[in-house]
Order: structure tokens, then C-alpha cells, then sequence
């Protein structure tokens, strides 16, 4: 029995591929973990502030900021930072929007990382503090990036490895369905990428 995490970042809805993708996963985890739960986080409802001064404050003691806004950020990013502790797995869609990830997700990064919590530098090393998680990435992209000259365009997928490995979540699997607004390749690229989905 598995505690499921999604974080969909798709502004697409039902239509969106990265959560039909996401949800291919979540469904073989629910076949291969029955009685398992699952959470889920809409970032295109819920929408994260950018980072502002009330974070420099919380995050590194820097500023004058008032109570309340410390307040409100601490508690965001608790609660962010516990719906992660809390899960086993998480599943996060993430469609590509100008070569990256959307900003929302990125907003949600940055309530997740965070000294002391998530990680330490406690030992003079870096120490991933988020630990026993695994993540799947289900990616939807218009171009194809596994191959050609969008290649050197893939920062998505090293970024959240980076990111999430720097707090400790290291073990990472993507599905990525490619071409997804290219005649030739839109016609199955879902469909493929949902028949290479095993957990
Ligand atoms: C604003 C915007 C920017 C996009 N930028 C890119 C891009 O840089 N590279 C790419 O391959 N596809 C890009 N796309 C296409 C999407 O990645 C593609 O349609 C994907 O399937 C969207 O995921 P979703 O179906 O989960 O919403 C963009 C789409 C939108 C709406």
C-alpha cells in the first residue's frame, strides 16, 4: 500500500496528455499496490507565489519582513514540504512550455526546497533530507527531444533530476511522450508512450 502523490502542472485539463501520462502510471500502481492512496495537487489551481522577500526570510533569516507574510510563507511551504514527506511515490506530469517546465511547477520547487528542511548543509556537504521516494516524471512535449536537433533543448528533465536529487529524491523514472504537435508522430505519441509505462 502505496501514499500517492500527483502534481499535475498541465493547464489543459482533461485534454491534457502529461496527466493522461501521469495517470497511466498512477493506474499501475494502484494494479501493483492495492488499497494505496492518492493525493492529488492541481498547480494550475492552485497557484504558488513566485519567490519574494517574505521567502528570502524564511528560507535565510535575510530582511525585515513583516509577521504575517513570514507566517503565510512558513506555512505554505510546512504544508508543501509535509504533502511531500507524507507520500511514497510521486507522480509528476509535467508538460514542456518553452523548453522547460511550466512555472508553476517551478514555484512548487521552490517551496520545496529549502535549507534545513529538505536539505542540509549541516556536515559541510550537501544532504538530501527527502528520502525513500520514488518519482515517476510523465513528460508530454510538441517536439521530439529523444533525438534530432531539439536534443540539446531537453532542460526539463535534468533540471528536476538535479532539483529533486539535491533534496534526496534521487530514484527517478520518466515516460516521456514526444512529438505531441507533430504530424507523423501526434498520432500515437500518447498512446507509445502509455504502452512503455511499467512500474
Ligand atoms: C505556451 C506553450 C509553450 C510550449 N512550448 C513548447 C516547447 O518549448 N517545446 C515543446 O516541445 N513543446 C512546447 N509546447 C507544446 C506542449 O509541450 C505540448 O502540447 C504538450 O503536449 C503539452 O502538455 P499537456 O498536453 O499536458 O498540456 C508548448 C505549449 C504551450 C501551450
Amino acid at each position: 500500500m502505496k501514499k500517492i502523490l500527483k502534481i499535475v502542472s498541465s493547464v489543459n485539463g482533461a485534454q491534457s496528455k502529461s496527466t493522461q501520462l501521469a495517470d497511466a502510471v498512477i493506474e499501475k500502481l494502484l494494479a501493483a499496490n492495492p488499497g494505496s492512496t492518492v493525493n492529488v495537487k492541481d498547480l494550475a489551481k492552485q497557484h504558488y507565489e513566485h519567490f519574494h522577500e517574505g521567502h528570502l526570510k524564511v528560507y535565510r533569516g535575510m530582511g525585515e519582513v513583516a509577521q504575517e507574510v513570514v507566517a503565510k510563507v512558513e506555512k505554505v511551504s510546512d504544508d508543501t514540504i509535509n504533502e511531500v514527506m507524507d507520500a511514497d511515490v510521486i507522480v509528476i506530469g509535467v508538460p514542456i512550455y518553452n523548453f522547460n517546465v511550466p512555472s508553476s511547477l517551478k514555484a512548487w520547487i521552490d517551496h520545496v526546497l529549502r535549507a534545513g528542511k529538505t536539505f542540509s548543509y549541516a556536515t559541510g556537504q550537501v544532504e538530501g533530507l527527502v528520502k525513500n521516494k520514488k518519482i515517476y516524471l510523465a513528460v508530454s512535449s510538441g517536439a521530439v527531444y529523444s533525438e534530432g536537433p531539439m536534443q540539446a533543448y531537453n532542460f526539463a528533465e535534468p533540471y528536476l533530476k538535479a532539483s529533486l536529487g539535491f533534496v534526496g529524491m534521487t530514484d527517478v523514472t520518466t515516460f516521456w511522450a514526444e512529438g505531441c504537435d507533430m504530424p507523423g508522430y501526434k498520432e500515437t505519441a500518447l498512446q507509445k508512450a502509455i504502452d512503455r509505462v511499467a512500474v
